[in-house]
């Protein structure tokens, strides 16, 4: 299994390792419940294999959808169906917990509660496991080897919910989700999806001009987009010297399943000449992209130099179709259009 792992990890030049999915993996559900009053609330249920979407909860049908043709990982359909009436079940009893809270006055409507509980795999075998839950966006509690732990933050109100799930059933139950069933689909998921996740995909860069920082200074940004996997290295350069004014942002997810990043750096207006960006990536295979930014501004002057006399002619041509022909007309349709 580590195998599979591997390619995915040796991605870079120079052996940095940005998030990606390096090891530890893991496979965690979300839940977000919201409840607005005692006769209405929502529950959502996504599953996630590291930062990619692999399910979703149907609360209409109460059944599981698989997002991908190999979200099924290993398991049989037998044992998606335990899961379904697992997770039926599930959501049941916890609406009835929660208003049992509600009638306490521990929960008042309108209430939101988040629910992350999953496990870690490391070298092919279990690493961890966590269950945390969060109320109105806070930590609230969490679940440790079996026990409940208040936040700290969370006050009484969560050392009141904690007493009373303490000696909860299903201890086994929820023992063998977490350190059997859960670890069991993560590998097998990796398994059966490696053709999509180790799949390669090459950024495309480009660059433009940020909101000015101050006067005479200038903001380059290098945007770079539409990479898969994860792990990417961006840097302004001049030359070979990396700037270490370099600011990254965070490594956003487009729609398609791909990332994307921007670089930015700050110049005084006289030295952005012989910068560039330069971008490393596992798809490029070694084939760095780099872009100046004397290139990106003498392409501006192109476009600015072909479109300009583009659009003259155009109007010039309207004109010269309107005012019918006269030698006149011609002649200054000329001149404009070729002003020197
Ligand atoms: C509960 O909230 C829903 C949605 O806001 C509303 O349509 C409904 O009338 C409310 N019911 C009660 C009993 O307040
Ligand atoms: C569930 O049913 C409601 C109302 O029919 C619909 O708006 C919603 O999109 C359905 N949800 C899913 C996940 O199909
Ligand atoms: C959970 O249990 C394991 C083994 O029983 C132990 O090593 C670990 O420290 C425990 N963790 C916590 C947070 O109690
Ligand atoms: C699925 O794959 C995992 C990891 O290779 C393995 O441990 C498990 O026995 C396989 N079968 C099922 C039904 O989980």
């Amino acid at each position: 299994m580590l195998f599979l792992l591997l390619p995915l990890l040796a991605v870079l030049p120079g052996g940095e390792n940005a998030d990606g999915f390096k090891e530890p993996v893991s496979f965690r559900v979300i839940q977000i419940s919201s409840f607005y009053n005692h006769s209405w609330k929502r529950n959502l249920g996504s599953g996630w294999l590291g930062d990619l979407q692999t399910h979703t909860w149907d609360s209409n049908s109460s059944t599981i959808i698989f997002l991908w043709p190999w979200s099924r990982g290993n398991f049989s359909s037998e044992e998606w169906m335990d899961l379904d009436t697992l997770f039926r079940l599930y959501f049941i009893r916890f609406s009835e917990a929660v208003h049992r809270h509600t009638g306490d006055l521990i929960f008042e409507y309108p209430f939101e509660i988040q629910v992350t509980a999953g496990c870690e795999v490391y070298s092919g075998k279990l690493s961890g496991s966590f269950f945390r839950v969060a109320h109105q966006g806070s930590d609230f509690m969490s679940f440790q080897n079996n026990s409940c732990l208040p936040s700290p933050l969370a006050g009484n109100a969560a050392k009141r919910v904690c007493k009373v799930h303490q000696h909860q059933r299903n201890k086994d139950l929820i023992h063998h989700l977490f350190s059997d069933t859960c670890p069991r689909l993560l590998l097998g998921l990796l398994d059966a999806g490696k053709a999509h996740l180790q799949r390669q995909v090459k950024p495309e860069a480009w660059l433009s001009l940020g909101p000015s920082p101050g006067p005479g200074r200038l903001l380059l940004v290098c945007h770079v987009s539409g990479f898969y996997p994860k792990p990417v290295w961006v840097r302004w350069m001049r030359g070979e010297q990396e700037q270490p004014g370099t600011k990254q942002g965070d490594i956003l997810p487009n729609a398609d399943g791909t990332w994307y990043l921007q670089a930015t750096l700050e110049v005084a207006a006289g030295e952005a000449a012989d910068l560039s960006c330069r971008v490393k990536h596992s798809s490029l295979e070694g084939q760095d992209i780099v872009l100046y930014w004397e290139h990106h501004n003498s392409v501006g002057l192109i476009i600015l130099a072909v479109i300009v006399p583009l659009l003259l002619l155009i109007v010039c041509l309207a004109l010269w179709f309107r005012k019918c022909c006269s030698f006149n007309a011609k002649y200054m349709c000329f001149k404009s259009t070729y002003p020197w």
